[in-house]
């Protein structure tokens, strides 16, 4: 079980998960990971994902692109939890547990926060992450079919009847963090890749995602639209909110950039994470006003 006390634990853990697969985690924590960055937070990343590791390879995009082109692109710590290839299922995830508990022990007591990308399937490690994240975020797309994974609707009625596997982990984890150390688990629900056009589908959404939140006691948060920028950055290591202007010059869809970096902005806006840009950016300015004293205050000037 999750068992890093207080004392130890510094920076806020953000989780991005989902049991079903495809539906935005890894764009949706890339975002929110410059997003942090750029308002000059120290930020480390771990990709939970071993078989496919997109996390990784977005950063690993990112860091060549900068490279290549000099630009000056901001990065995250980031790590992986490698695979472990003992012959045993169990020295495997013992190892592997081993592994993850060191790095996360490590990473939150020198970032501000801890972003974690998990994958699209059930796990234990999956699951740990789950009982370890102060905010929980759970991208959505707007179909009954990923509604699913968090609950079942009765057909005539468009009432939940039931919790899915998916809303059951997440309970679950809430339960394991109480006991380990009081913490509560701030679950955040996004829709993805909507429509950009209303449709009956988007409504019928929208009321069992709000009737569904109730009971899961989650919270919803604007979506995310359907966009070809958030497919094509990637490559690049880039995302809506970078300066695509100055990066890709020749780029043609600048007003679609545009709103999607908005929406971007609103959603971190709705995490409501304990962010304070101004009061960093004054903490920051104040840090390095201090490094280049090398007199005492009173004798500053005189
Ligand atoms: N808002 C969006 N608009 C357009 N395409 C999107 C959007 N969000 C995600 N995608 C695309 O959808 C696909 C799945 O996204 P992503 O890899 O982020 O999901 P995931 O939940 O991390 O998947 P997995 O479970 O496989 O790890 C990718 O091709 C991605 O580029
Ligand atoms: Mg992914």
């Amino acid at each position: 079980m999750f068992n890093v006390t207080n004392n130890q634990k510094q920076a806020h853990v953000i989780v991005c998960g989902n049991e079903k697969g495809g539906t935005g985690k890894t764009t949706t924590i890339m975002h929110i990971t410059i997003a942090l960055l750029n308002a000059g937070y120290k930020v480390a990343t771990l990709d939970l994902d071993t078989r496919q590791q997109s996390f990784s390879r977005y950063i690993d995009n990112r860091s060549i692109f900068a490279t290549r082109f000099g630009f000056d692109l901001s990065l995250p710590n980031h790590f992986v939890i490698q695979r472990d290839h003992s012959d045993y299922v169990s020295d495997q995830e013992n190892n592997e547990l081993k592994n993850f508990l060191g790095v996360v022990t490590q990473i939150q007591a020198e970032h501000d926060f801890v972003l974690i990308d998990t994958p699209g399937h059930d796990g234990y490690l999956m699951r740990l992450a789950h009982s370890m994240a102060d905010t929980l975020i759970t991208p959505l797309n707007d179909s009954y079919v990923d509604f699913d994974v968090l609950g079942q609707i009765d057909p005539d009625t468009g009432n939940v009847d039931a919790l899915s596997h998916y809303a059951r982990t997440v309970r679950e984890a809430r339960r394991q963090r109480r006991i380990a150390d009081g913490g509560l688990l701030d679950w955040i629900v996004v829709r993805n890749r909507l429509t950009q056009i209303n449709s009956r589908n988007k409504a019928a959404m929208y009321n069992s995602l709000n009737s569904l939140s109730m009971q899961l006691g989650c919270r919803l948060a604007e979506g995310i639209s359907e966009r070809v920028v958030f497919r094509e950055l990637f490559p690049k290591g880039l995302t809506a909110l970078d300066d695509l202007d100055k990066l890709l010059p020749d780029t043609r869809s600048k007003s679609s950039h545009l709103s999607a970096r908005q929406e971007v902005r609103s959603l971190i806006a709705s995490l409501k994470l304990p962010i304070d840009e101004l009061s960093k950016k004054r903490q920051q300015a104040r840090d390095a006003f201090l490094e280049k004293q090398t007199k005492p205050v009173d004798t500053i000037g005189m």
